[in-house]
């Protein structure tokens, strides 16, 4: 089929939509940092999110909870420096959302002002409504984020695929209802049965992103650093590897410690 958005100078949340309707694939990745994020923009990406696995993959926690919002700002904003097609999402941070609505739409003004992204997104459905509407009243588009939500790990105790018994399916289904409902512009399903995402994908008329969703919804998202194949550790069964780059840099590193070792650098042509 053809890619009927292709020649969009930049990405909206209609731009999305009209991908949806016409049954166009959505591509999202994640990056947390300008040189990253300058080759991310030489690629027909439509969404790059900034996400709070940058708490992971930049910082080294086991979980995303400490990541700070003056930490996701640094981020967001060196990544929307670079990028100027697609369109930027931001994490919200946990404990800058949840709870409070008055402090949700604060965070999420900080996020939008400081950083020049696009839109946000957070974790949850209805127990996070009023924050949802909330920074939606102040013209912020907001991306949910439904199935296996990181930040509330310590409630689920593992990172297992959610939503397999017929009760939490239908929450599930409930509460990306809810959030359409509300005005979220798409939806992130993380790690759930493929069947389950397809249903929700057919029934749901906004777009749904899948990471560990299966290919029924209409585009998928995974971490740059995990497909790249930098973060060596993980390796969940939906992820595809698209490089080796962590090994490559390691023996590019590898042979530039072993050239200055032997003094094969710098050559002649290398010096003034
Ligand atoms: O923080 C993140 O990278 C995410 C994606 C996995 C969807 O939320």
């Amino acid at each position: 089929m053809a890619y009927l958005q292709t020649d969009v100078t930049k990405v909206t949340t209609k731009v999305l939509q009209n991908m949806k309707l016409h049954g166009e694939k959505i591509a999202m990745l994640t990056a947390y940092d300008y040189s990253m994020a300058q080759l991310i923009n030489r690629t027909k990406i439509d969404v790059v999110l900034v996400g709070d696995s940058a708490a992971n993959v930049m910082e080294g926690y086991q979980t995303t909870l400490p990541i700070t919002l003056d930490e996701m700002i640094v981020y967001a904003s060196s990544v929307t420096r670079a990028i100027s097609r697609a369109l930027v999402v931001v994490d919200m941070p946990f404990g800058t959302y949840q709870g409070n609505s008055k402090q949700a739409l604060a965070s999420a003004i900080r996020i939008m002002k400081e950083t020049g992204a696009d839109a946000v997104k957070l974790e949850g459905g209805e127990e996070v409504l009023e924050s949802i509407q909330r920074i939606l009243s102040a013209g912020i588009p907001v991306m949910g984020h439904l199935g296996l939500t990181p930040q509330s790990i310590n409630k689920f105790g593992t990172y297992a695929v959610r939503a397999t018994e017929p009760d939490e399916a239908q929450r599930l289904l409930h509460d990306a209802h809810v959030l359409q409902h509300a005005g979220c512009f798409a939806l992130v399903l993380e790690k759930i049965p493929a069947a389950l995402a397809a249903t929700i994908s057919s029934e749901i008329k906004i777009p749904i992103i899948g990471i560990g969703a299966g290919p029924h919804v209409d585009g998928q998202v995974l971490v740059l650093q995990d497909m790249l194949g930098i973060t060596q550790q993980f390796k969940p069964r939906y992820l595809r590897l698209y490089g080796t780059f962590g090994d490559d840099i390691s023996s590019a590193i590898q042979q530039y410690v072993s050239d200055v070792k032997t003094s094969n650098f710098p050559n002649e042509k290398e010096q003034y």
